[in-house]
């Protein structure tokens, strides 16, 4: 595996290649749903290219940017073993000067569910993934839909500002127990790490419901507003592929989406139905 971490060394490295190159973003701290996005990429391209950056610019100023977790050496030592051909690994300035130009959001899209809480994050989150996107170059860049929010935007932005490359969301890798894998899980105590598995269990309540027919949103929101009761709730949502508010749920164009504060920290999940 080769690691390059100035990006003009990478686009070199890269140029006229003629191979399909498949990309995954990361900030580090690789679990096992990273490793899904590898071995899709993977099977899929030629070349896997994986990006290691913890981007500055998504965090709001209160944030956990400080403390978020970081394991450099066993990330090279995954991304080895996983089958990476070219790890980038960037410094915050390589990737970033003074009085940059940047990626804003969209004013509606980008400002509910997660972005409501985190005024700012997404606009981080495109304008860094923008720029991967220019120095690598890929033929497909993967995105959990755990993050659900953020695949929807990056999918618009990659549609609406005519980029050339192909989104692939990739499903969302959970623990045995449910908990859908987050570099952010390693701040939960035991206790809370208990508290954490509502989250799985009110998506999976949805989940149940729609089998047996009830598709009303309100009535799916308020059985899981019960189910994760007494944790802080930033949303719970009934969505449909374009992230529009749904009052009934439509089999196969629908996403549940739920964020909630366990202890200090946010949690995010969802169910594509
Ligand atoms: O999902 C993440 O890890 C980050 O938001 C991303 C896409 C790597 C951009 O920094």
């Amino acid at each position: 595996m080769k690691i390059i971490s100035s990006p003009a060394e990478l686009k070199n490295y890269l140029v006229g290649m003629n191979q399909s190159i498949g990309f995954i973003p990361t900030m580090g701290a690789l679990h096992e749903g990273h490793i899904a996005l590898i071995k899709k990429a993977k099977e899929q391209n030629e070349i896997v290219v994986v990006s290691l950056f913890l981007n500055p610019t998504q965090f709001l100023k209160d944030e956990d940017l400080e403390k978020y977790p970081k394991k450099d050496e066993a990330d090279k030592k995954i991304c080895e073993l996983s089958g990476v051909d070219i790890m980038f690994f960037p410094q915050v300035s390589d990737m970033y000067g003074v009085d940059e130009v940047s990626v804003l959001a969209p004013k509606i899209r980008g400002y509910v569910l997660e972005g409501e809480s985190r005024p700012g994050h997404f606009n981080g989150v495109l304008t860094v993934v923008m720029k991967l996107l220019n120095i690598v170059k890929p033929t497909r860049a993967y995105f959990g839909k755990k993050d659900a929010q953020q695949l929807n935007l990056i999918s618009l932005m990659v549609k609406q500002l005519f980029m050339d490359v192909e989104i692939v969301p990739v499903d969302t890798v959970r623990e045995k127990d449910g908990l859908a894998l987050s570099s952010r899980n390693v701040y939960l105590n035991k206790d809370e790490r208990v508290e954490a598995l509502k989250i799985a269990s009110s998506l999976r309540r949805a989940s149940a419901m729609v089998s047996k027919g009830v598709l009303n949103s309100e009535e799916i929101t308020t059985a899981m507003r019960e189910t994760l009761a007494p944790l802080e709730i930033f949303y719970v949502e009934v969505l449909d592929r374009q992230f529009n508010r749904l009052s009934h749920v439509e089999i196969a164009n629908t996403v549940i989406l739920v964020e909630v504060k366990v202890g200090t920290t946010r949690l995010l999940d969802n169910i594509w139905l």
